[in-house]
Order: structure tokens, then sequence, then C-alpha cells
């Protein structure tokens, strides 16, 4: 795992998009993994800054998103599809057939759940897969004591994840308790992790997730197992974590604070 520590979430933000831009470059079709939420939404800005300066073209990726509530529909204001729509995809050139999301509305969940782990499969697997992480440690919405080998499901939310999501809700009562997400075992079969951290309130489950057990008390310490793991946090989400000289010295002290490191050079 190879952890860069930045002063500021815009500077997470910065380094997340060169990553990107570097792998788009690289392959000519790449399926992305996506979570929505506050922290990548500087990450999509300049996407779609890049896409409109000609930076980047997105007409060869396909997109999975993680995870959506169960109770609403497409185009209810709260849904994650209608927040990707708005933060991303409606701005940059996606074929509408390419993006992937799981319904909040399925006739039948289990099936549903199976049907856009067999999608993933057809398109060769989730090339890069970005990831947020929860204030309890969860990735996609797989609360703690998911199992680490789970699929993509139906998930009881916790009363925390919901307290935390309630400010994109209009009242508290309108946060629904469940979700559909790929599960920590899919989410591990992804080539490449780029999991983004900021502001102090991850800081507890950032350091659980790099330092401490693999255990389905902290679902994101399961990356621990993955081959190739790059995690842009910004001081204040860093500041629980107690190697980070070491990180430093693996990623070069000058390149760690100006982002700058050479994809060729990256260690994990
Ligand atoms: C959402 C998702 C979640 C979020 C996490 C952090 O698609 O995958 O795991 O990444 O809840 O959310 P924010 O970024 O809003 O703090």
């Amino acid at each position: 795992m190879q952890v860069l520590i930045h002063s500021d979430q815009e500077k997470v933000a910065e380094h997340a998009y060169d990553f990107l831009r570097h792998i788009m470059k690289k392959r000519k079709r790449l399926v992305l993994g996506l979570a929505s939420g506050s922290t990548p939404l500087r990450l999509f800005r300049k996407m779609v800054a890049g896409f409109t300066a000609g930076e980047v073209d997105f007409s060869s990726v396909y997109t999975f998103n993680l995870d959506e509530y169960v109770g609403l529909k497409p185009d209810d204001l709260q849904s994650y599809h209608c927040f990707m729509r708005a933060s991303l995809f409606d701005h940059v050139n996606l074929n509408k057939d390419n993006v992937h999301f799981l319904s909040g509305i399925p006739e039948d969940i289990e099936r549903h759940c199976e049907d856009y782990e067999q999608q993933i499969r057809e398109v060769g697997g989730i090339d890069l897969q970005i990831l947020g992480i929860g204030r309890n440690g969860h990735i996609g919405f797989n609360e703690p004591t998911s199992s680490l080998a789970s699929r993509t499901r139906m998930v009881i939310l916790t009363q925390g994840t919901i307290r935390d999501n309630e400010r994109f809700f209009p009242n508290k009562e309108d946060v629904p308790g469940r979700a559909l997400t790929m599960g920590v075992g899919t989410i591990l079969e992804a080539r490449e992790l780029l999991l983004l951290a900021t502001g102090s309130e991850k800081a507890r489950a950032l350091a659980a997730m790099i330092e401490g057990p693999v255990t389905a008390m902290c679902p994101a310490s399961a990356l621990q197992m993955h081959p190739s793991v790059t995690v842009l946090c910004d001081q204040a989400a860093a500041q629980k974590l107690t190697h980070t000289e070491y990180y430093e010295q693996v990623a070069g002290k000058e390149n760690a604070a100006t982002g700058n490191l050479p994809y060729e050079q990256r260690q994990t």
C-alpha cells in the first residue's frame, strides 16, 4: 500500500486527477469504479475541467458505481444516480450505455445484485476503483462486521452512517436505512484501488485501515490484502498515522509534499 500525504484536499484531488489521467492515457479502454459522497467531488470537478480542456476523453470509459440507497429512484435528488449525473456524468463524453449503477428500486434485489456482478465480469473486471472511507471504516456501504469476502448485496446502514449522510437530505427521517453495495470481495477484485480521505473526521478510520489489524470491524482494512493500493490523504486525515516518516521515505519526501511522484517510481 502506498500512502501519500498532502497538505490539503485540493492537493489530494490534483494528485487523484493526475493518477487517473495517467491511467486513461495508458489504456485505450478503462473500466472505472466510482464512489459518491463529498470526498471525490473535487476530483470530479477536475475530471470535468480536464474534459473541457481536451486533456481527457471518456468515450472508452466504462463506469460502475459502488452503491445506491434502497427506495430512491434514479431521478430522486438524493439518489447517488442523480448525484453522479449532476457532478460528473452530464458534463463529460461518457457513453450512457457504459454507465452502470445499482438500482435503488430493483424488482428482485438478489437477482439485481448478481446481474451487477455479471456486468462487471462481462467488461473484464474493474481496472481502477476509486474509494472514499466512512468514519466507521466502511468502503462502499460495507459497514463494520461486513464479511471481507462479501459480494454485491443489500445492507442495513448503521445509525452513524445515517447521521453522517443526513446532510444530503432535507430531514434525518428521509435518509434510507438500507442500501445496495458492491461487497468487500467485489471491491478487492479491482486491479487497482485508489482511496481518497480528507478531513480530521476520517483520521481514526484511516489509521485503522492502514495500520490496524485486518478486521471486519474496519472493512477498509481488507485493502491490506490487495497488492495495488494507493491512498491519497490530507494531513488532517493522516493525523493518527504513526508511520508517516516511512510513507514519506517511500514516496520521496519532496515528491510527497508536491504530489509529483513519477508513477514509474511508485512502490507498494
Ligand atoms: C459512497 C461510498 C462511501 C463514501 C463514504 C465517505 O459511494 O462509497 O463509502 O465514500 O461514506 O463519504 P464522504 O466522502 O461523503 O465522506
